[in-house]
């Protein structure tokens, strides 16, 4: 790791945390988020487990995406923040491979394990994985932008890695949604199969949680020109 001196006239200060309103309450939602989905598996119990488990290594394949997938969420927060990245790049660069490397790249590759085990049906499972598999490669990107120090695509990939991150918070409110939407219809269009009423809530709301916040991560990334594409290292 190299110090290198500010070009402080060049430097555009990012605007103080005051004047950018999502970091705090995207904080206060990770927070929330992870207050009410951790307890029932912190005990290691099998019994607390909101999903009951299909085979015998699925508890500790799911125990083990939650733990790494908590990491990468409260580290993707952090990596996100502009003032942390603009004031303690070496904060920045630390946090990040913490993300890459005890987050994001195990919690997929877990979660893709017990995706393809889920007992909510075909639907879910390819979604999961599909997701799974573009979370580990965007991540993956990313870090390689980083290290060939190709910062404006590095940005990019973190900007897509992020979205698909959070996307779990946008899957519980679909899940709501699509409760509230086709529960109504078990007699009608489900012919009274709580199986395939369950089956369609779960596949509906694993591919509408994450597709959204990609598609509004692709918009944000088209509508706003490349800034610093060629910039140098942050730090
Ligand atoms: C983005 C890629 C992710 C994939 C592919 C994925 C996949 C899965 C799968 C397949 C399950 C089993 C239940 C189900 O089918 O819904 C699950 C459960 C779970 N995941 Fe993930 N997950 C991801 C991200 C995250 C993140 C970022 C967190 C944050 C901590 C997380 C926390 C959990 C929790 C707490 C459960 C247990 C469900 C519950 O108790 O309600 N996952 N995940």
């Amino acid at each position: 790791m190299t110090t290198t001196e500010q070009p402080a006239p060049q430097v555009r200060r990012p605007a103080p945390w005051w004047r950018r309103p999502w970091v705090f309450p995207l904080g206060l939602l990770v927070t929330a988020f992870l207050v009410f989905s951790l307890p029932p598996y912190l005990g290691l119990d099998p019994a607390q487990s909101r999903i009951p488990a299909p085979t015998g290594w699925y508890y500790p394949a799911l125990v083990t995406h939650i733990g790494f997938a908590t990491v990468a969420m409260v580290t993707c927060t952090l990596q996100i923040w502009p003032w942390l990245r603009q004031n303690h790049p070496s904060v920045h660069r630390r946090t990040g491979r913490v993300y890459v490397f005890a987050g994001a790249i195990p919690a997929s590759i877990a979660g893709c394990t017990i995706a393809l085990a889920a007992p909510f049906g075909p639907v879910g499972a390819v979604s999961n994985v599909l997701l799974a598999a573009l979370w580990f490669g965007c991540t993956v990107q990313g870090y390689r932008m980083a290290r060939a120090r190709r910062f404006g695509e590095h940005r990019r990939w973190m900007i897509r890695s992020f979205a698909l991150c959070m996307s779990i918070i946008s899957n519980r409110i679909w899940g709501v949604v699509w409760s509230v939407v086709l529960a109504p219809q078990l007699d009608t269009t489900f012919g009274g199969s709580e199986l395939a009423l369950g089956q369609q809530i779960a596949g509906i709301t694993t591919w509408t949680g994450w597709v959204f916040p990609l598609l509004a991560a692709e918009w944000w990334l088209g509508r706003r020109p490349r800034r610093r594409a060629d910039a140098p290292s942050p730090g």
